[in-house]
C-alpha cells in the first residue's frame, strides 16, 4: 500500500484588507467587541469582480503546483471544497480544471464548509493509498463577502467572515512519512443552526423575486450553540486521531485549526494543556475562511519554517453540518 504525502502548498486572498473599523462605518459594531470575541482584527473582502471562488482557487492551485515541483499536467485529480461555488451548478472542480487548462481529469466537489478541507485530504488520501492516483489537487477557497448581511441585523456573522483560498498538491510517496490518519464525523440533527437555506430546490427563483426580505439568503449561526460544540468536538477528534496512531498530545508538533474564532482555539489550546508554540492561529488577519482557512493557516506555518521533517501536525475542523474531523501527519 502507498503513503500520501502533502508536497506543494499555496494560498491567495484578495488584496483588499477591511479593518474591524471599516465595519463600524457599514453596521454597529466596533474594534472592542470584534477583537475581544473573536481574535479578528483584519479580513479581506474581494471589490474586484472579476475575482471569483475557482479563480481565487486556480491562483493558489498554481503556488501550490509549483512548490510540489510537479507540472501540472502530472495532476491526476481534482477535489475542490466551498460553501460559496461561482455557480449553483457545475461544481468549482470543473472550472478549476479550465482554469488551469489540465487534461480532462475527474474534478469532484466537496460540500462540507469548515471541515471541507479536512473531508478532501481524507478523500485524497484514500485514493492515493489505494493505488488509483499519484498526485491530487485539494483546494479550499471562499468568496464570503458577497453573500452577507452587512447591516447591523446581520453582524454576529458578517464582522468573522473572510475571502481567501488555499491548495494542497497531495502525492503518492513510499517514505513512512505521510498522512497518518483523518476522522470524519456528522451531527445532521444541527443542520440548520448554521447554514443558508435558500435558494433551495424547496425554494425557487420565483421565490426570491417576490420574497425579498425573507432572511433565509443570509447565513444564519446560532453562535453560541456553535461555539459549545466546537470545543466539544475539536477535542474528542483530534484525541481520535491522535489514538488511532498512538500518539498522545505531547506528540504534536503543531495544531492548525479551523479558524474559527481565536477563542475558540484558545479554548482547545488550554483544555489539551498546549503552549503557545504548538497552536498556530491567523484568524487576526483574515477571519474565518471556512474551507479555504486550514490549507491558508497549514501555508503560512510552513512557509514561516514553523513545520519540519518528522513532526506531528494536527489538523482539525468543525463546523455547519454539523461536520467535523481530523487529520494527523507526520511531515
Ligand atoms: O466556522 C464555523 C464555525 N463557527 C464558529 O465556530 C463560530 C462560533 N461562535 C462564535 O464565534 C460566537 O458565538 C460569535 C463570535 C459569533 C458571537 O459571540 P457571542 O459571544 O456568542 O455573542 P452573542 O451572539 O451572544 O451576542 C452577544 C451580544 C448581543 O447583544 P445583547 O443581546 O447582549 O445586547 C449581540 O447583539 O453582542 C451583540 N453582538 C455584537 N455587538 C457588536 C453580536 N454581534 C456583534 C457585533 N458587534 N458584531
Amino acid at each position: 500500500m502507498f503513503r500520501s504525502k502533502i508536497t506543494g502548498l499555496g494560498f491567495f486572498v484578495p488584496e483588499n484588507i477591511v479593518s474591524n473599523d471599516d465595519l463600524s462605518k457599514l453596521m454597529e459594531t466596533s474594534d472592542d467587541w470584534i477583537s475581544e470575541r473573536t481574535g479578528i482584527k483584519n479580513r479581506r473582502w474581494v471589490n474586484d469582480k472579476k475575482l471569483t471562488t475557482s479563480l481565487m482557487g486556480t491562483y493558489a492551485a498554481e503556488k501550490a503546483i509549483a512548490d510540489a515541483g510537479i507540472d501540472k499536467n502530472d495532476i491526476d485529480f481534482i477535489i475542490f471544497s466551498t460553501l460559496s461555488p461561482d455557480y449553483y451548478f457545475p461544481g468549482s472542480g470543473v472550472l478549476l480544471q479550465r482554469n488551469l487548462g489540465i487534461k480532462e481529469i475527474g474534478a469532484l466537489d466537496v460540500r462540507n464548509q469548515c471541515s471541507g478541507f479536512i473531508y478532501g485530504l481524507s478523500i485524497a488520501d484514500q485514493y492515493i493509498k489505494s493505488g488509483m492516483y499519484k498526485n491530487i489537487l485539494l483546494v479550499g477557497s471562499e468568496i464570503h463577502s458577497g453573500g452577507l448581511d452587512k447591516s447591523t441585523k446581520g453582524r454576529s456573522v458578517s464582522v468573522i467572515f473572510g475571502d481567501g483560498a488555499g491548495a494542497a498538491v497531495i502525492s503518492s510517496t513510499e517514505s513512512e512519512n505521510g498522512i497518518l490518519s483523518t476522522h470524519l464525523h456528522s451531527e445532521g440533527k444541527y443542520a440548520e443552526e448554521l447554514a443558508v437555506i435558500k435558494p433551495a430546490t424547496t425554494h425557487w427563483i420565483d421565490k426570491i423575486k417576490s420574497d425579498q426580505t425573507d432572511e433565509s439568503y443570509w447565513p444564519y449561526m446560532n453562535g453560541n450553540f456553535v461555539f459549545k460544540n466546537a470545543v466539544v468536538r475539536f477535542e474528542q477528534v483530534i484525541k481520535e486521531g491522535l489514538e488511532y496512531s498512538n500518539l498522545n498530545i505531547d506528540d504534536i508538533s503543531l495544531l492548525i485549526p479551523h479558524q474559527a474564532n481565536l477563542r475558540i482555539s484558545q479554548f482547545i489550546q488550554k483544555k489539551l494543556k498546549l503552549s503557545d508554540s504548538q497552536v498556530f492561529n491567523n484568524i487576526m488577519k483574515y477571519g474565518n475562511t471556512t474551507a479555504a482557512s486550514i490549507p491558508i493557516a497549514l501555508t503560512e506555518a510552513y512557509q514561516s519554517n514553523l513545520i519540519k521533517k518528522n513532526d506531528i501536525v494536527v489538523l482539525a475542523a468543525f463546523g455547519s453540518g454539523f461536520t467535523w474531523g481530523s487529520a494527523v501527519i507526520k511531515w
